[in-house]
């Protein structure tokens, strides 16, 4: 039997020394700012009953989380958020406190993460919970302590505040199903525009699916409160606005305002969000730092009816944050917007893009072998499709230019702005001409290079398949009978047709798509917007 006993399991590490005392460091300061706030430390277990994370529409995914069993064979977690064991134990220990309970930890979080992905799956976390108020001034309480603790760390941050209540609302009038609903949340979460208008377009036409359609670029200064006034004229959201400059107007008197952006398209990963929802980002990380928002219907389910607002701050990355000097950061103000292109075929078409866009081009034209080129203001960097996505979502690019197939095998934290409108083929289902693919009840086998893919739209169609990973001309499998089909790109259908081989489904269509690290387009919003936009025109002259 293989033994580990030289390494640690993936996504963990040892921390020495100066890392140690980085981290200390920073839990006193945190600790400092909560303390003197009012707040008292609680420490929840380290595994808890599955049961805890598993409440209706808390939104905890049951694949992040490391199970286990105890002596009786209850399911255990390692547990994977600190709000939902801390509104356990505020229902139960803490029953008849005096409200509001001011309370604070400093704990790791465990989360399964993808194999290889670069993150850690054991997360330091320190945050705060404001149980049993409500209305601005408890928000502005729990808000203003994210910015003290924020400001103890670094003065390189904004804040981006944004309302549960909106998106809920509209999304409950369209009578989705629970799959179509999150479907739409997903798309608002990435700012995929061109996913979020096709998802539109197929559903019947309503004031509520406009105004959905509008959320994700309802983001900015505090004049977007009054643009989204224009689009949701129903009574709740309204009056859900109206707070929204109330919250603006009382943070603005912290003298932070050229640091707050408001998003209404934000949608936190948790769905117990129920009022105002926040994050910060600093432009040193690839991500927010701190997240946070009003969970009021939370506590009721643990049994009682409770207000509540809370935020947690990731200490491991503000802690890479501090490690790393100016030099190292990840994306750095003074540097250039870097922008991750796709090697291969699409590169030629995206460089022409770029001319009809007024770049000056003329370095990426004649670069040789050189992979990291200045080009006019930006600097490309030219990367196989999987590894643009990589880049970006860790940071080191702040623009990528890649395909909706590499997009959809590897998904991942990043923003989708923009359809290229190159590119264009399809993912489709395909099988030998002479034989009927669905016939029979024995499992089918089918061959991709897109396993991911072709799991979802199997798990769709709840059909039982047996992929196997091939990792090019796929069309071969069916003809040396590994496969009875494939899932693959479909451009011409040549390939397809001279392999005596025919769709037998198509799944999802594709194009090339511009992505955005999520960090850098709230910190560097105008320039990202800029180049979209010199995109978007030249886009729009050649469809003339
Ligand atoms: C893609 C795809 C098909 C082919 C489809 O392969 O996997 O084989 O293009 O194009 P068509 O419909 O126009 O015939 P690619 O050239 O990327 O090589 P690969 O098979 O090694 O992935």
């Amino acid at each position: 039997m293989k033994k580990y006993y030289g390494i640690t399991p993936e996504g963990t590490k040892d921390m020495l020394f100066e890392e140690c005392t980085v981290r200390r460091e920073l839990e006193k300061k945190l600790a400092d700012v909560f303390v003197e706030s009012n707040y008292r430390e609680v420490i929840t277990p380290g595994f808890e009953y599955f049961d805890v994370f598993t409440k209706e529409n808390v939104g905890m995914q049951q694949e992040e989380m490391y199970k286990f069993t105890d002596n009786k064979g209850r399911i255990i977690v390692m547990r994977p958020d600190s709000t939902l064991p801390i509104a356990r134990m505020v229902t139960s220990r803490l029953n008849d406190a005096e409200l509001p309970i001011r309370l604070f930890y400093s704990q790791n979080v465990y989360r399964n993460n993808p194999d290889l992905s670069g993150r850690s799956n054991e997360i330091f976390q320190m945050g705060i919970e404001l149980i049993g108020a409500e209305g601005t001034e408890a928000d502005v309480e729990a808000i203003s302590l994210a910015i003290k603790a924020i400001s103890s760390c670094s003065d390189d941050f904004r804040i981006e505040i944004g309302n549960a209540v909106l998106f809920k609302n509209l999304i409950s009038k369209l009578n989705l199903s629970i799959e179509d609903a999150e479907i739409i949340r997903e798309l608002i979460e990435a700012k995929n525009y061109a996913g979020l208008n096709e998802m539109l377009d197929s559903l019947q036409a309503s004031d509520e699916a406009e105004a959905i359609r509008k959320l994700p670029r309802l983001f900015g200064g505090y004049d977007i409160l009054s643009e989204a006034e224009r689009i949701c004229t129903d009574d709740e959201s309204r009056s859900m606005l109206s707070y929204m400059r109330k919250l603006y107007r009382e943070l603005d008197k912290l003298g932070i305002k050229d640091r707050i952006m408001i998003d209404l398209g934000l949608v936190q990963r948790h769905d117990y969000y129920s009022g105002v929802i926040f994050s910060i980002y600093t432009s040193a990380s690839a991500d927010a730092v701190i997240v946070g928002g009003r969970y009021d219907n939370l506590l009721e389910k643990f049994g009682k009816n409770l207000p509540a607002i809370g935020f947690s701050v990731d200490v491991s990355a503000l802690q890479s944050i501090i490690a790393n000097d100016e030099e190292k950061s990840i994306s750095s103000i003074r540097k250039p917007i870097r922008i991750a292109l796709t090697k291969g075929r699409i590169e030629k078409d995206v460089i022409k893009l770029f001319k009809k866009a007024g770049l000056d081009t003329e370095t990426v034209e004649n670069k040789g072998r050189k992979l990291l080129i200045p080009m006019d203001e930006y600097e490309i960097v030219f990367a196989k499709a999987p590894d643009v996505i990589t880049y970006v979502e860790h940071g080191v690019c702040d623009i990528g230019i890649v395909g909706k197939d590499t997009i959809s095998e590897n998904s991942g934290s990043f923003f989708e702005i923009l359809d290229l409108g190159m590119g264009n083929c399809k993912f489709s289902l395909a099988a030998p001409k002479d034989a009927d693919f669905n016939a029979g009840f024995s499992e089918k086998t089918v061959a991709t290079k897109y396993p991911n893919t072709a799991r979802k739209f199997f798990d769709k169609m709840q059909m039982d398949v047996n992929i196997i990973k091939i990792e090019g001309s796929v069309e071969l499998a069916p003809i040396l009978g590994l496969a009875d089909g494939i899932v693959d790109i479909v451009e011409t259908g040549k390939t397809l047709e001279e392999n005596g081989l025919e769709v037998i489904e198509d799944i999802s269509e594709i194009s090339t798509r511009m992505i955005v690290n999520t960090a850098s387009l709230k910190m560097r919003k105008n320039e990202i917007e800029m180049f979209a936009e010199k995109l978007e025109t030249a886009i729009k002259a050649e469809e003339i």
